[in-house]
């Protein structure tokens, strides 16, 4: 089971096929601007929304290495579940979702 979870991931890693075009994976660089844009106002160290005084869930997407060490349950809420951005406020669309999905599914590397 892990060892197909693996496989699952390592394909989507190297095989991103748009048609019959091969995508090299998105780089950290597209996913920061991604989560700048639809996260980080509210998973902040102080959120700009003023809804939220405090990081939800203490979740603080802001630099990364908070990505980094968050990145699989920002891939869970984000890219399979949709169930973040919270009732989508900030507007996320579903090709920012494939950006931050293939950039932690290929390595989630900052540098
Ligand atoms: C409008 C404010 C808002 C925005 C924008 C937002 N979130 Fe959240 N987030 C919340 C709230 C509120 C919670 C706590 C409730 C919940 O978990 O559903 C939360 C919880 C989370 C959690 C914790 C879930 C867990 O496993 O405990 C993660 C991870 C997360 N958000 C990721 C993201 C990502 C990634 C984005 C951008 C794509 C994002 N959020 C955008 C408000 C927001």
């Amino acid at each position: 089971m892990i060892a197909l979870a693996a496989a699952a991931v390592y394909a989507a890693a190297t095989c991103h096929v748009a048609g019959q075009q091969r995508i090299p994976p998105a780089t950290y660089a597209e996913a920061r601007a991604v989560v700048d844009r639809r996260c980080v106002p509210c998973h902040a160290r102080r959120p700009s929304n003023r809804a939220f005084p405090i990081p939800p869930r203490g979740i603080v997407l802001e630099n990364a290495e908070d990505l980094a060490r968050n990145a699989e349950r920002v891939r869970v809420r984000a890219v399979v579940e949709r169930t973040m951005p919270l009732a989508n406020l900030s507007g996320m669309t579903q090709e920012e979702r494939d950006i931050l999905g293939s950039w932690i599914e290929s390595s989630a590397a900052i540098r």
